[in-house]
């Protein structure tokens, strides 16, 4: 960090020296002011922008600083006005009723469910949304249409055609919230129209089954294998609908085969039912080109659920729906409270998608991603040779099978209190099931962090299998993490 005459002044106060990140330092030293009373309560810290440029360092530097201490509740940030220091030394025993529960301090970001914020595209978005505020007309300020704004609706159709081989127009996109949104809409739709059991993956997203039982529909768990859900289990279950990852499936990993593809759109015919496609990761395909869409194969049978939450952020709440044209009337009874997210926040998606720029924002963060991805698994290959990788080839996230007598619940635990986060495959079980795994999302980690991160995981596992003495069965041979890493 470089210092100059005119940041002399935040310089001396902020003393961001030391080693690790340069956000951690600076969120270290802001939090160590405040502590001491240098940067008294109410109290406003510069702009992001100011401070980075007085500290020589980048904005995402001060953002990432001032965010962990908003987290902390040591800063509060509205909107339009400046940060404010909101703790003080002397009032510190007072009741922090009103403040937000602090996040605990994860150095390294291996859980799975991000893309990677450092690049979300700032100044793009920035340019969408103030081109929208410039050129929205009377029309895109009156009551919105709550199956979403007809501009980003053509627009979605359009990009849907293109990219994901769907069949797809204006009339049948809605814009919603995300996926667990548009799953909610869809099941209540499903049970206006009498369908009460809906199959959910196992393992999977516990968000999606909640939306289903939220709906008040039944969830019948169906297991995954290698070629993704099981159809043959389906047809066991009362269900008249399913919800399937086919591109990339959670936590698995799994690409459903061409075959289980079509065997599910018979499914759907013969018991006068619906698949629900979660077009989850799609958007990252890395070994081939992107699977087209199953709504493709049956667009009357398939609903289609899609998001910006893996590829932008899942701050800005923006996804689709496609549904199959005698399910519209339906999803609009179904539904009458429900809203589509804020219009302008739609035409800033809609800008943004017409310029090309999510494009080339995927373009980009494809190329990323597969780097990042060859990086963590020749790093675990080196660091974690137990660990068997699986579900590599697409999505921002790897499957790490591992010895049966792993303790995986308490791995998880050691590596978040070394300020690693990371996730268990039994969090996406809802029954005891063979296999021992971690699951591994690299969205949100930087490149240069992943040697540390899976370090600190091998340190995990090392001191768990130390900790407890596994059970073996007679036959298998010995295998920890402590032997067969170092
Ligand atoms: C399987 C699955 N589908 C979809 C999503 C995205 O959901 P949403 O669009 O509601 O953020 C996630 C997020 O982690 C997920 O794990």
């Amino acid at each position: 960090m470089t210092v100059s005459q005119t940041n002399f002044a935040w310089a001396t106060l902020l003393e961001v020296g030391g080693r690790g990140r340069l956000h951690d330092r600076l969120a270290h030293a802001l939090r160590a002011a405040i502590r001491d009373g240098r940067l008294a309560e109410g109290a406003a810290v510069p702009p992001s922008r100011a401070l980075a440029e007085d500290l020589g360092c980048s904005r995402w530097v001060v953002t990432e600083a001032y965010g962990q201490l908003v987290a902390e509740g040591y800063l509060t940030a509205r909107v339009g006005s400046a940060t404010r220091v909101s703790w003080s030394p002397v009032t510190a025993d007072r009741p922090r009723a009103q403040r937000a529960p602090a996040r605990p301090a994860i150095r390294y970001d291996l859980a799975p469910g991000l893309p990677d914020l450092r690049a979300f595209p700032r100044r793009r978005w920035a340019d969408a949304v103030r081109a929208v505020i410039g050129s929205a007309v009377q029309y895109d300020l009156d009551i919105p249409d709550p199956a979403g704004h007809a501009a980003l609706r053509t627009t979605l159709a359009e990009y849907l055609r293109r990219s994901r081989g769907a069949d797809a127009d204006a009339t049948s996109v809605s814009v919603c919230a995300g996926v667990t949104d548009g799953l909610a809409r869809t099941c209540r739709a499903l049970h206006a129209e009498g369908i009460t059991d809906v199959a959910v993956e196992h393992p999977g997203w516990p968000r999606l089954r909640a939306a289903v039982t939220s709906a008040g529909l039944r969830a019948h768990p169906v297991p995954v294998d290698q070629d993704g859900l099981r159809v043959d289990d389906l047809v066991r279950t009362p269900a008249r609908a399913v919800v399937v990852g086919a591109a990339h499936q959670f936590p698995t990993g799994t690409v459903l085969s061409p075959a289980r593809r079509a065997r599910l759109v018979r499914w759907a015919r013969e018991v006068d039912g619906f698949v629900i496609e979660d077009d989850y990761d799609a958007e990252f395909r890395y070994d081939h080109h992107p699977v087209a869409v199953m709504q493709g194969l049956d667009p009357g049978r398939v609903f289609l659920l899609g998001t910006v939450s893996k590829t932008l952020s899942p701050a800005l709440g923006l996804g689709w729906l496609v549904a199959p044209p005698v399910m519209i009337p339906a999803l609009r009874t179904a539904n009458p409270v429900a809203a589509a997210p804020p219009v302008l926040d739609q035409l800033a998606l809609s800008t943004f998608i017409d310029r090309g720029w999510y494009d080339a924002h995927l373009r980009a963060a494809r190329r990323r991603f597969r780097a990042r991805r060859d990086l963590l698994l020749d790093t675990l290959a080196a660091e974690v040779p137990e660990g068997r990788p699986a579900g590599t080839a697409a999505g921002l996230h790897v499957l790490l099978h591992l010895p049966d007598d792993t303790d995986t619940r308490r791995t998880v635990q050691a590596a978040a209190s070394a300020g690693l986060r990371l996730a268990d495959l039994d969090d996406y079980r809802t029954e005891q099931s063979p296999g021992r795994a971690l699951v591994l999302g690299y969205g949100n980690i930087g490149d240069t962090e992943i040697p540390a991160a899976v370090a600190l995981l091998r340190e995990a596992l090392r001191s768990t299998a130390l900790a407890a003495p596994r059970t073996r069965r007679p036959d298998q041979p010995r295998r920890s993490a402590s032997s067969s890493s170092s």
